[in-house]
């Protein structure tokens, strides 16, 4: 009885009727302002049942709700009403509506067999506790095609993922365009593989065309999609593609092997500016998002230790040590970002070496290595969002201790994202305040077939996306299990491939 709905992320309060609305058929939805998400719950149901299987009548009604004092979920906030013979869906916004709707596909994905559809009657009242609930795609180590990337937007909705995190370059590969710097493309989105004989493999980069397409679907999905471009570390792809940028001038190459390389953009070359500029222009062309991630991450100083270009710059700004460079350059990109509207995202590590360049209040810290960093930061004001390696948010890792599973470096089992809190307990409120939320990160080096993708991220995001919606003082691990038994077997209709093992 408690768990006849089995929704993830579990909703807020849920109160059951009796009966059941019924319907040979799945019903339409009345015409009504909310005329955009109505036709992506439509195309989200035909996708995954067919054209045949809606019934004539529209007895889905979608209504306004008046505006809650509750600014920081209120807009994402519903009440889906199952009734005997109508469902009635009601919230303050667009983005509520959405939310609810897709709480509703669960319901039809669970309750549509042979022609009809049952829906046990009931009330759910629902909203979360973190509104950035996101998941990043590493489309650099393995680059994933347009089509797998809108279905896996498709997928996420159903978990009310808000946030779509495009991880768009690294050493292996750089996959956005940018009109002043061609070679980006050209070279720095193919590699050649050694350990294929030296063919080029890994090609590819999405078009200005391909981006904005996979923003807008995501935007009727309510997902925002935040671009990010790894600085100054993680630049192999950049350094083929002009090797001027390097401190030893190269030669580099697009990197076929996985790991932390020693060659990073030259902190004393004033030509990385122009890049970064010309980088963000691109990003600001393509992304409505107002954040961009800049990455920041794994940094080797030990270049620019023997670079006498870094060496002069370092003595022309004063500083102590190589690394403090980094926190220099971080607060140049954040201003770029700031002058074209856009707040900036970094890795964790743009806490370190800030002696001389405070990292800027405005600057978001996204914390991977623990939940340290990101105690950190909203210690130092800043904004944080979690996505610990440590607790289950590394979705590359493999989901339990067995050779046979997929995955590197460590183990990431459900049980443990499910578990995740973004607010740990030491914050005092005002710190809790500024955690943004949390996220999945999903690193390809691996994957050498974007279906793979799917068993590492599915079912860890559905537990993931629990601990970022729902109240985290009532967790309890054996009634999301439950809940999870028929959870899969929706992503199951939708074609997913997943993992089916145990928790922990
Ligand atoms: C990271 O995993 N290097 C952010
Ligand atoms: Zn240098």
């Amino acid at each position: 009885m408690m768990n006849k709905y089995a929704i993830i992320p579990k909703p807020f309060s849920i109160q059951y009727g009796n009966g059941n609305f019924q319907c040979s058929g799945i019903p339409k939805i009345a015409p009504s302002v909310f005329q955009n998400e109505a036709d992506v719950f439509a195309a989200q149901v035909k996708k995954t049942f067919g054209e045949n299987v809606f019934a004539a009548e529209c007895c889905i009604s979608l209504a306004k709700m008046e505006t809650s004092a509750d600014e920081k979920t209120g807009a994402e906030s519903y009440r889906l009403e199952i009734l005997p013979g109508e469902i009635k869906l009601a919230a303050q916004t667009d983005t509520g509506i959405f939310r609810g709707l897709q709480t509703l596909r669960q319901l039809v994905l669970s309750g549509y067999c042979d022609g009809t559809l049952t829906i046990p009657c009931g009330v759910i009242e629902d909203k979360p506790c973190f509104a950035w609930r996101g998941l990043m795609l590493d489309c650099s180590r393995h680059f994933f095609s347009v089509d797998f990337i809108k279905n896996l937007l498709d997928a996420l909705s159903l978990q009310h993922i808000s946030i779509f995190h495009w991880h768009l370059t690294d050493d292996q590969g750089w996959r956005l365009p940018v009109d002043q710097y061609p070679l980006l493309t050209e070279i720095g989105s193919k590699r050649c593989d050694h350990r294929l004989g030296g063919r080029v493999s890994g090609e590819g980069f999405y078009t200005k065309d391909q981006i904005r397409e996979i923003v807008s679907y995501a935007a009727l999905r309510h997902i925002e999609v935040v671009p990010e471009v790894d600085l100054p570390g993680h630049a192999s792809s950049v350094l083929a593609a002009y090797p001027g940028l390097g401190c030893t001038g190269g030669p580099y190459r697009v990197e076929d092997r996985y790991g932390i390389f020693e060659d990073v953009l030259c902190a004393g070359n004033d030509d990385i500016f122009p890049l970064a500029e010309a980088v963000f222009d691109s990003l600001a062309e393509l992304f409505p998002s107002k954040y961009v991630h800049i990455g920041g991450d794994e940094v080797r100083f030990s270049r620019w230790k023997e670079c006498p270009k870094c060496q002069k710059r370092l003595t022309e700004l004063g500083l102590e040590n190589p690394a403090q460079m980094q926190s220099w350059i971080t607060a140049r990109l954040a201003q770029m970002l700031r002058d074209r509207g856009r707040v900036t995202i970094g890795w964790d590590e743009i806490l370190e070496n800030t002696e001389k360049f405070p990292l800027p209040e405005d600057v978001i810290v996204m914390s991977w290595r623990g939940q340290e960093g990101g105690s950190h930061a909203v210690s130092l004001g800043c904004r944080t969002i979690m996505s610990p390696q440590s607790e289950g948010c590394y979705l590359d890792y493999r989901h339990i201790n067995k050779p046979e599973e997929i995955g590197r470096l460590g183990i990431g089992t459900i049980a443990k994202g499910y578990n995740m809190n973004p607010v740990t307990p030491q914050m005092n409120e005002t710190e809790a305040s500024l955690v943004m939320g949390g996220q999945g990160n999903f690193w390809s080096e691996v994957i050498y077939a974007c279906k793979l993708a799917e068993y590492m991220i599915f079912p860890r995001i559905c537990a993931i996306s629990e601990a970022l919606w729902s109240d985290n003082k009532s967790k309890d691990l054996e009634d999301f299990g439950k809940r999870l038994v028929v959870h899969q077997e929706r992503l199951d209709k939708l074609g997913l491939l997943q993992y089916k093992g145990v928790l922990e």
